[in-house]
């Protein structure tokens, strides 16, 4: 997408809450990675598809700054309703922690740091939606976990799945992030258990129901 037609959604689409410029902003003047930030648009599509779906009980594979944690809790319609996300990074956590009492709906997010893979059998929820945006090397692990207890007419968000477009050329990137995208693009794909559709909006993002 251009710089000018980006801009251009930008003005719009709902603005950016305050809240969440300001978590955008202090991550790129202090944080390393800061590229792995949701931002506006991403943040926005991910509220709006949370209210659409209005799902009760939400997990998260990848937490980094809340950003995008506080954009589904920001879509939940029901006040009971609350997101589960999972950092590995323990030094995040008070970054993190800070955000979520920045938010008006920090309150509707339970912070759970470790390593998913280990954390999601020691929850054992029923959730309607999941988002993944953790390791892209193990999306199939994290996509084998849970596939199986999830209830029909749940529905998986996965980010990054076009992975700047190097998985059209697996041979010359074959690096493992690359492999672990192509692997898990060809998963969903050929699963009967799921419809899927990807959208070419930033890195690419598979939508998931399974049937
Ligand atoms: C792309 S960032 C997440 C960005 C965030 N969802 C957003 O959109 O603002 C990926 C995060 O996943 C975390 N991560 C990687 N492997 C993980 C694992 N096995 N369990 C939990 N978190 C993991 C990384 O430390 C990193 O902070």
């Amino acid at each position: 997408m251009t710089e000018q037609i980006e801009n251009y959604i930008k003005s719009h689409i709902d603005p950016e809450p305050d809240n969440l410029y300001r978590l955008y902003r202090r991550v790129n003047t202090s944080l390393l990675y800061s590229r792995m930030c949701s931002g506006h648009l991403q943040g926005r599509l991910l509220k709006m598809l949370t209210a659409m779906i209005n799902p009760m009980r939400v997990l998260e594979i990848g937490t980094y700054a809340g950003y995008s944690a506080l954009c589904i809790a920001e879509g939940l319609r029901s006040d009971d309703a609350r997101v589960d996300t999972i950092e590995i990074e323990e030094e995040m956590e008070d970054f993190i922690r800070e955000q979520l009492n920045a938010s008006p709906v920090g309150h509707r997010v339970n912070l759970h740091i470790g390593d998913a893979m280990q954390i999601i059998p020691a929850l054992n929820a029923d959730w309607d939606l999941v988002y993944i945006d953790a390791n892209k090397r193990v999306y199939c692990d994290y996509y084998n976990l849970l596939i199986d207890h999830l209830r029909p007419n749940t529905f998986i968000i996965a980010d990054n799945t076009l992975w700047d477009e190097k998985i059209l050329d697996t041979e010359t990137n074959n690096d493992p992030q690359t492999l672990g995208i192509a692997r898990f693009n060809d998963l969903v794909a050929a699963d009967p258990r799921v419809e899927t559709v990807i959208i070419p909006l930033r890195d690419g993002l598979t939508l998931l129901r399974k049937i």
